[in-house]
């Protein structure tokens, strides 16, 4: 349906926590002085719109899985009619693949940067989810450089939470990315979603 859109419409479907939490993504890495060549990954693209926006700031080397296909579709084809548009721009890799059940060969691959954007919050909404969370860790074990950064937004767990969850020996704590737009709610103030750094010590 959201590829039929897309090709209907030019409808390329859902930004998870609105453009803000994007925003806040790529904002960091280019502060951070992360290398336009680092490769980067993101967990669970959806339509893959925080790799366009990543590209579409120099970064050259970007991948996205997910495991439905149709995602992966929507992908693809967002991503090639922006090309079809710019033939500068690089090609991005999408590819479908369950993190709880990963390929072997992906296993073997190694990334600089992973990113999950509301991911493991679809993931944790089930009874099985300390076995996705130890799958999830495995993944990012295997995947994630020594020294490479993991990048998780949350609108679920709080920043204590993602340490608890994300932090354990081989993952410190760089920093919570700063807001860039708080709400007001019953004279509160807060960020419609967490967003945390982590890097992998070894
Ligand atoms: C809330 S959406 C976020 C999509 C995207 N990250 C974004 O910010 O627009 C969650 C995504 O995780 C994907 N997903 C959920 N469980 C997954 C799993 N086990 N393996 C891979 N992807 C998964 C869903 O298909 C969906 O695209």
């Amino acid at each position: 349906m959201e590829l039929e859109n897309f090709e209907q419409h030019g409808d390329e479907g859902d930004v998870w926590f609105g453009i803000s939490a994007e925003n806040r993504i790529v904002k960091y890495l280019i502060d951070s002085k992360t290398r336009r060549d680092a490769k980067i990954l993101d967990l669970g693209c959806g339509n893959g719109s925080v790799l366009r926006k990543l590209r579409s700031k120099g970064f050259t080397v970007l991948k996205g899985v997910d495991y439905c296909q149709k995602a992966v579709d929507l992908s693809n084809a967002t991503s090639n009619a922006e090309r079809d548009e710019d033939d500068e721009l690089v090609a991005i890799q999408f590819e479908q693949l369950d993190i709880t059940s990963p390929r072997s060969e992906f296993l073997s691959s190694k990334f600089d940067v992973v990113l999950d954007k509301g991911t493991w919050d679809a993931m944790s909404l089930s009874d099985e989810r300390d076995n996705r969370l130890k799958a999830y860790l495995d993944l990012l074990n295997a995947v994630l450089s020594v020294g490479g950064l993991f990048i998780i937004f949350s609108c679920n767990f709080t920043f204590d939470e993602m340490k608890e969850q994300f932090g354990h020996s081989s993952l410190d704590i760089v920093c919570e990315v700063p807001a860039a737009h708080s709400f007001s709610f019953g004279g509160k103030q807060g960020v419609t979603s967490t967003g945390v750094v982590f890097r992998k010590t070894s």
